[in-house]
C-alpha cells in the first residue's frame, strides 16, 4: 500500500510517501520558522496561509521524487490533531479532497501517535510494548505503548512542556526561535558545575513533570548575574553556563522519570520521540541509564523527532492497511488526548469518534 502523508499541524508543512513494501519513499519539508521567528512564537494566521501557499507544492514534489502517480496511490494521510485549528484545516482539506478525486480511502492521523511511531521508520524499529517519552513543544508525556492505538498515560507535565521550556529560556536568553536547539548549542561551551539548578518533582515519587519552576530559576539566575555585572549586560560565558545548568536539570529529570517509569512497568524498551528528542544530552543522558536497566534505547534520525511528513505517512499506512478510514464528515480536532485513542483496527480513531 502506498500512502502520502500531510502534516500541517503547527509551523511546519511536511509531506511524505510511504510505502508498506518499500518504506519510505521521499519525504519533503518546508518550515515557517523565518516567519514566526520575529515575533517570538508561532502566529497561528500566517501558519496557516503559508501551508495553504506550500502544501500543493511539495505534493507535487514529493510525488515527482518518489516516482508515485497520483493514480499509485492507495491512501492519503494527514495530521487531523492536535494542533492549530487552522493550520490543521489546511492538510485535511487537501488530503480530503486529493482522497475523493482520486478515490482512495483517507484517514486522519493524532499527531503524537505520529512522534510516538516515527522510530519504526528506523531499520532496526523497537518492538511492543515499550515506554515512550514523548517530549515536543506542546508535550511531555509518559505513555506506556502496547501496540499502535494502545495508549496508557503514566504521567504528563503539570504545566509547560518541555520544548516550551527551551524555547522561553531561549528567549531569556536572548536566542531567536524556536529556542530549543540555541539553547542545546550555546550549552555546549558551558561550564559543568557552576551553576546547579534543581531537578523538578524527582523526590516525590509519581512520573509527573513540572517545568515551570525551573523557568523561574533560570530567570532569578540571570537577574543576579546582571545585578553584579560591570557592564549591565550578562557576559556570554554566563549565558552559556546557564544554558548548561538548565539541560543537565532537564535531562536528568528524564534520566530518573524514565528508570521510573521502565521499573514501574517491568518493560525493558524505551522510546524517545518529539521535537526534543533529537537533543544529544537527552539522548547520551538515557542511554547511559538504560545500559545500567539492561534495557534498549530507540529513538528516529534528528529530522524524524521534529514534525515532518513520515510520520503522519507511517502511522496513517498502518492504519488504512488494519481497515480504518474516515467518514464523510470533515474533522479536525485542536485538543485531542492521546489516551482516547482505541487499539488499532477498531473504528474510533477518527476525530468525530467517541474519546474515552
Ligand atoms: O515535535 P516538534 O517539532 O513540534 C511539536 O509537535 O511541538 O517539537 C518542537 C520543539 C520546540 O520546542 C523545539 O525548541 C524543540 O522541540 N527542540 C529541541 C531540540 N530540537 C528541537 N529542544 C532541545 N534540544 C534540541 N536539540
Ligand atoms: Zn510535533
Amino acid at each position: 500500500m502506498r500512502v502520502l502523508g500531510i502534516e500541517t499541524s503547527c509551523d511546519e508543512t511536511g509531506v511524505a510517501v510511504y510505502d508498506s513494501e518499500q518504506g519510505l519513499l521521499a519525504d519533503s519539508l518546508y518550515s515557517q520558522v523565518d516567519i514566526h521567528a520575529r515575533f517570538g512564537g508561532v502566529v497561528p494566521e500566517l501558519a496557516s496561509r503559508d501551508h495553504i501557499r506550500k502544501t500543493l507544492p511539495l505534493i507535487m514534489e514529493v510525488l515527482e521524487r518518489s516516482g508515485t502517480a497520483l493514480s499509485d496511490l492507495d491512501g492519503i494521510a494527514y495530521t487531523s490533531g492536535p494542533g492549530l485549528i487552522g493550520a490543521l484545516l489546511v492538510g485535511a482539506s487537501v488530503g480530503r479532497s486529493l482522497g475523493m478525486a482520486l478515490d482512495v480511502p483517507t484517514i486522519g492521523v493524532h499527531h503524537m501517535e505520529g512522534h510516538l511511531l516515527a522510530p519504526m521508520l528506523e531499520e532496526s524499529p523497537p518492538a511492543f510494548p515499550f515506554v515512550a517519552l514523548l517530549v515536543s513543544g506542546g508535550h511531555t508525556q509518559l505513555v506506556r505503548v502496547d501496540g499502535i492505538g494502545s495508549y496508557t498515560l503514566l504521567g504528563e507535565s503539570l504545566d509547560d512542556a518541555a520544548g516550551e521550556a527551551f524555547d522561553k529560556v531561549g528567549k531569556m536568553l536572548g536566542l531567536a526561535y524556536p529556542g530549543g536547539p540555541r539553547v542545546a548549542a550555546l550549552a555546549e561551551s558551558g561550564t559543568p558545575g557552576r551553576f546547579t539548578f534543581p531537578r523538578p518533582m524527582t523526590n516525590r515519587p509519581g512520573l509527573e513533570f513540572s517545568f515551570s519552576g525551573l523557568k523561574t530559576f533560570v530567570r532569578n539566575t540571570l537577574v543576579e548575574a546582571l545585578a553584579s555585572s560591570a557592564n549591565g549586560e550578562v557576559d556570554q560565558q554566563t549565558k552559556a553556563d546557564i544554558a548548561f545548568a538548565f539541560e543537565d536539570a532537564v535531562v536528568q529529570t528524564f534520566v530518573i522519570k524514565c528508570r521510573r517509569a521502565l521499573q514501574q512497568t517491568g518493560l525493558k524498551t524505551l522510546i524517545i520521540a518529539g521535537g526534543v528528542s533529537a537533543n544529544l544530552r537527552l539522548r547520551a543522558g538515557l542511554q547511559a541509564m538504560v545500559e545500567k536497566e539492561k534495557s534498549q534505547l530507540f529513538y528516529a534520525k534528528p529530522r524524524f523527532c521534529t514534525d515532518n511528513g513520515a510520520m503522519i505517512a507511517y502511522a496513517g499506512c498502518q492504519r488504512l492497511l488494519a481497515g480504518e478510514r474516515d467518514g464523510l464528515e470533515l474533522n479536525v480536532r485542536p485538543r485531542w488526548p492521546l489516551a482516547s485513542l482505541a487499539p488499532i483496527g477498531t473504528s474510533n480513531n477518527t476525530p468525530s469518534g467517541s474519546s474515552h
